[in-house]
């Protein structure tokens, strides 16, 4: 059914773009992709939409605009896919090329420096070419420039020479499609936004959807694993198809060395509490968070700054790996004045939801205590 697209050409390997660098990068469950992860990324990465499980939402919408282009003969429309790593944008991307028979050029926002770069690439684009840009919100502002009219009218406007003998030269491209994806679709600016014809975002994944993730997995790994054993993963895996598979290559490794190879329930929670990994797929970082929510602030609300001070982490870390899932759990509240811990939070710490919330005032020192010999202030 999918013609074999040949493989992706890589634009400017040797600039290898590295992810934006988060603190917190190396957690067993951070969404963002760590080294361990990309060999395993491409070898499992599905290749249709029908080997996509979960996001049924995004999956339908996107299977009427493949049908639809194919029928007519035409190239796809400028596809934006944005939400938190790890749940699938590059793997859409892949998907969509070969969905389409298309080529796929990669490409991402860090690795086109100049405005020629970026020209250098669309000129070697063909017709039906897939372009896709990663981490699109990254693209410098002489580069979007380009990028306009290259997406609107696929004409690309260079100036060539410098000084007053410079001419301004406009050449006309194939029809081609870029498939652009940003964790932060906020940092885009709003000129690109409006070319692109379909904005779509990502979902966490449910549990069922995780499960079966991680059962394919197995299966293409060829790890033996029981149905309670996935779900045991899925349940820890924080919507997040990249931890899931994550989890698994621990717990597999955990399987081998203690129990033969083969994973059942006990030996998948075994496996995650050795690696500190929560029934909820909370660590150590998260619960500081909360922790200190609600029993330095009273539960809040708190300025994202002032709690990530509170544990000596920066704010983008816990805007980027630990919000998105808190919120989504419902243990945090985001509002006009602060972070704020909810009930469900108090009772995952197993503290006391207080019938007069204190409302934000620091309950506890701001930093550790300090030592029990520090001279103390009088009373006055
Ligand atoms: N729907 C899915 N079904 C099965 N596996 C999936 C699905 N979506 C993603 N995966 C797997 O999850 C891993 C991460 O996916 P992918 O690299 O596409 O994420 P991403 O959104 O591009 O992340 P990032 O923001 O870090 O670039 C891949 O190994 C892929 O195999
Ligand atoms: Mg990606």
């Amino acid at each position: 059914m999918n013609k074999a697209a040949a493989p992706p050409s890589f634009v400017a390997p040797e600039k290898a773009v590295a992810p934006v660098e988060h603190e917190g990068e190396e957690r067993t469950v951070s969404g963002v992709a760590q080294i361990g992860d990309k060999q395993i990324d491409h070898a499992l990465r599905p290749r249709s939409l029908n080997e996509m499980i979960g996001q049924e939402r995004l999956r339908e919408k996107i299977e009427v605009l493949v049908e639809a282009a194919r029928q007519r003969g035409d190239a796809l429309d400028h596809v934006l896919v944005y939400g938190p790593p790890g749940l699938g944008k590059t793997t859409l991307s892949h998907i969509l090329a070969n969905e389409m028979g298309a080529n796929l050029k990669v490409t991402a926002g860090p690795a086109i420096e100049k405005a020629g770069d970026l020209a250098a690439i669309l000129t070697n684009l063909r017709k039906g070419d897939l372009l896709f840009i990663d981490e699109i919100h990254r693209l410098g502002r002489a580069v979007e420039e380009i990028l306009y009219p290259a997406m609107e009218d696929y004409s690309l406007n260079i100036v060539v020479g410098t000084g007053p003998g410079a001419r301004n030269i406009q050449l006309k491209l194939p029809k081609f499609t870029v498939v652009g994806a940003t964790t932060r679709l906020a940092l885009l600016t709003s000129p690109l936004r409006a070319r692109f014809g379909v904005v779509e975002r990502f979902d966490f994944y449910d549990h069922a959807a995780l499960q079966q993730i991680v059962q394919r997995a197995a299966g293409l790994l060829q790890v033996e694993i029981e149905e309670s054993g996935a779900a045991e993963i899925a349940r820890r895996a924080r919507g997040t198809p990249r931890i899931a598979l994550r989890l698994l290559r621990r717990v597999r490794d955990f399987a081998q060395v203690r129990a033969d190879g083969h994973i059942n329930v006990e030996v998948a929670q075994q496996a995650l509490q050795l690696l500190d990994v929560d029934d909820l797929g909370l660590d150590d970082l998260d619960r500081r968070v909360l922790d200190s929510l609600i029993n330095k602030f009273g539960g809040g609300p708190t300025g994202l700054d002032t709690l990530a001070a509170s544990i000596s982490e920066e704010g983008d870390t816990i805007m980027d790996v630990v919000e998105p899932y808190l919120l989504q759990l419902g243990f945090l509240d985001r509002t006009p004045r602060g972070r704020m811990a909810t009930r469900a939070a108090y009772a995952h710490l197993g503290v006391e939801y207080p019938d007069t919330p204190v409302q934000g005032k620091l309950l506890a020192p701001f930093f550790e205590a300090p030592p029990a010999n520090a001279p103390t202030e009088p009373e006055s």
